[in-house]
């Protein structure tokens, strides 16, 4: 059987002024993950954080403590270091008016003249460099090194196959309350991601990882991202995953020839109403362990939730689907024939 285990981490938002209470929740995350991994006998092949492992831009010693973080989940779970895969949040970037200026000042269809872009392209990829110094720290891997304009692909072998990553990054354009809506990946990142994709093997299973869910992009980019990463000719993507909302939430994208599976998942911070400076929320923080079986194109979710006392349970409240065990099963590969499939099995 293919089946292949990722561990869905996000938005830890780490601070070097945090108190105890923070530390405390991260640390029964690792429990837990043991816990979970030692009673179900789970060999985990990857983990992919997708963003905001540190707070407000991230200072030297947050980004010490991340480190440390990661470095100590590896060693807790024995896995490759390599097999950890990481996407900037908009948090991992520090604010810097040269991009609120530059954003103001440029028309979006600037963002299609590739000249005009790979010129803006070293304004945009400035400020990237402490987030991309700790993926190298803990990974061992510069995820920059084989395309342009921030994204990249990982292909990771495990016992059952090959897993391919693709690392998009929806951060590039961030600058804080403006964000909803107007982000983007952008046409020459997905370029470069598809002529990379088109030069490596088939593999078992592509997980998109993004930080921010697809209706954070602007309304064209929105459209280009679903397009190039649901078509054959594109990347052909299994699922995606996502965080920045500090919620967990699973959608479909579907229309009759394509679909898209997003998983949200994340710790984060409490709402912006109930948030005052360096506060972090212990309860409803959220992490998820996926199962995918390659074979029959199911998924098995597991979604883990923390109490009030920061500690990590079995999430039973989110989907009818996990009101037992916080656990349940769907199908990833999103074929009508599959679903029609399934459909004919329920009426038996
Ligand atoms: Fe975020």
């Amino acid at each position: 059987m293919k089946s292949f285990c990722i561990v869905h981490l996000s938005d830890l938002h780490i601070s070097d002024r945090e108190d105890g209470k923070t530390s405390n929740l991260r640390n029964a995350l690792i429990r837990d993950l043991v816990d979970r991994t030692q009673s179900q006998s789970l060999k985990i092949d990857a983990i992919a954080v997708t963003g905001d492992s540190v707070d407000r831009g991230g200072s030297v010693g947050a980004f010490q403590i991340a480190e440390e973080y990661y470095k100590q989940l590896i060693h807790a779970l024995n896995i490759e270091k390599e097999n950890v895969l990481f996407v900037p949040g908009n948090h991992d970037y520090p604010r810097r008016t040269a991009i609120q200026v530059l954003l103001e000042n440029t028309s979006t269809d600037d963002f299609y003249n590739k000249t005009l872009f790979t010129e803006h392209w070293e304004t945009f990829q400035a400020r990237q460099k402490s987030f991309q110094k700790m993926v190298c720290n803990v990974t061992g891997v510069n995820d920059l090194e084989n395309t342009e304009y921030g994204g990249s692909i990982r292909t990771i072998q495990t016992d059952n196959g090959l897993i391919r990553f693709v690392l998009l990054n929806s951060s590039w354009a961030c600058t804080g309350e403006r964000d909803f809506s107007n982000l983007f990946v952008g046409k020459w990142q997905l370029d470069e991601l598809i002529n990379l994709n088109r030069k490596l093997p088939p593999a078992n299973l592509v997980l998109g990882l993004m930080h921010h869910p697809i209706d954070w992009l602007n309304i064209a980019d929105q459209k280009l991202v679903v397009e190039n990463l649901t078509q054959p000719h594109g990347i052909n993507l299994d699922a995606i995953l996502h965080g920045h909302i500090h919620t967990g939430r699973l959608d479909y994208t579907l229309n009759p020839d394509r679909g898209l599976l997003s998983l949200v998942s994340g710790v984060g911070y409490p709402d912006k109403s109930n948030r005052g400076i360096d506060q972090f929320k212990v309860s409803n923080c959220r992490y998820a362990i996926y199962n995918f079986d390659a074979d029959s194109g199911m998924l098995t979710v597991q979604l883990r939730v923390s109490n009030e006392n920061g500690s990590f349970a079995a999430d039973t409240l989110l989907y009818d689907l996990g009101k037992e065990t916080g656990s349940f099963t769907i199908p990833y590969k999103l074929k009508l024939s599959l679903i029609e499939q399934g459909s004919a099995l329920e009426k038996k």
